[in-house]
């Protein structure tokens, strides 16, 4: 063996299809969640039938699937007909009857919204969707400022069926009575994945996402394990893909132990989310730090306000911090003359940094 064979070049990559890492990528197949699959689309069923659904209330811990399972019903749905509008909304994204309102007429493809108040696209939207029926998604439904709006749609919309998601299993005790007393909702618990499953569930993951043989067993294992303690798939996703990210920069042609224990000691205590939960503010921020890793948060700032508009440094600063918080970025302070504090993107830190 020569002494440069493990040495990876600078055109190859552990990678192959990195997209298979992302929190939002679904799946082809959805194993271990038949079960709930079933029973949802059991919910769902009698809009087939030209009938009004049930309506059902999931919980469950962060990262077991909840949101996969179901986008990936709605996904069958849509292939299996065009009588049933699948409509999934991310609280966390659109959180006023308002932004709703107008979301739901974006997945319609209505464009006349402008100018028009709540009400009268809600009008609108029932007009379009009550020539058929719909399933309605709220996900991470306790994000609602105004919940108000599902009591709308309940009322408005002939045939449906309503989907609440959340983490939060006391959400529904705290929901307005008159909604819940109309919803009738029949609740279904997410229950984490055991060992097997999760390590079934990140296997397959792994022979999407990276090149073959590119792991050591034990690195992975060890990844699973920690996946596994937390019952969270979404932290072994990211934990695979940082250790990737760290065996690259070493230029290692293996993915070893030594990359995954590093990754794993680092890892932070904080709820990992996919991109698609980040507010607007927060996503510009996120590909502005991308865009320009390794900036202080003052030159970052000065950057931003020359494309976006004039805000606040404070509320600039908080943004940062806060999705170093999230996990999506890392901040250092730069000590000497003129202290600064240095963002890069991501979470992965150099060799000499741990
Ligand atoms: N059975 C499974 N097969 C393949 N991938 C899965 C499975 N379950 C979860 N995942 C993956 O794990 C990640 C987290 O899942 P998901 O986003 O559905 O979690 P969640 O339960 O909705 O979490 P949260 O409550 O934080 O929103 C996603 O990338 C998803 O694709
Ligand atoms: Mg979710």
């Amino acid at each position: 063996m020569g002494l440069f064979d493990n040495i990876l070049k600078g055109d190859e990559s552990l990678f192959l299809d990195e997209i298979a890492l992302d929190f939002d990528y679904i799946p082809k197949v959805l194993k271990h969640r038949e079960n709930e699959q079933q029973y949802v689309a059991t919910c769902i069923k009698p809009l087939l039938q030209e009938r009004s659904g049930r309506n059902l209330f999931i919980t469950g811990k962060p990262g077991i699937g909840k949101t996969a399972a179901i986008k990936w019903v709605l996904r069958e749905l849509k292939q299996e007909t065009n009588d049933i509008y699948p409509i999934f909304i991310n609280c966390w994204k659109h959180d006023t009857s308002f932004k709703i309102v107008n979301y739901i007429c974006e997945q319609l493809g209505y464009t006349f919204t402008h100018n028009k108040k709540t009400d009268e696209l809600m009008n609108n939207v029932a007009a379009i969707i009550n020539k058929k029926a719909a399933v309605f998604v709220f996900d991470e439904a306790d994000k609602l400022q105004e919940p108000g709006v599902i009591y709308n749609l309940f009322e408005e919309i002939n045939k449906k069926s309503i989907i609440l998601i959340t983490n939060d299993e006391n959400y529904i005790s705290e929901l307005d009575p008159r909604i819940k007393s109309r919803l009738l909702l029949d609740a279904l618990v997410f229950r984490p994945y055991n060992f097997e499953e999760t390590k079934s569930i990140l296997k397959e993951r792994r022979d999407f996402a990276f090149a073959k043989n590119v792991w050591e067993e034990v690195a992975f294992e060890n990844i699973v394990k920690k996946s596994y303690e937390l019952k969270d798939i979404r932290t072994g996703l990211h934990l695979m893909k940082e250790a990737g990210v760290l065996a690259e920069n070493t230029s290692s042609k293996k993915i070893k132990n030594e990359h995954a224990t590093k990754i794993i000691e680092n890892l932070k205590a904080y709820k990992l989310k996919d991109s698609t939960e980040l507010t607007e503010d927060q996503k510009i921020t996120l590909s502005l730090v991308k865009e320009n890793s390794g900036k202080s948060i003052k030159e970052l700032h000065e950057i931003y306000e020359k494309r976006y508009g004039q805000v606040p440094y404070r509320t600039f600063f908080d943004r940062i911090k806060q999705l170093e918080r999230i996990g999506n970025i890392s901040t250092k302070d730069k000590e000497g003359p003129g202290k600064s504090n240095i963002v890069t993107y991501g979470t992965v830190k150099k060799l000499n940094e741990f």
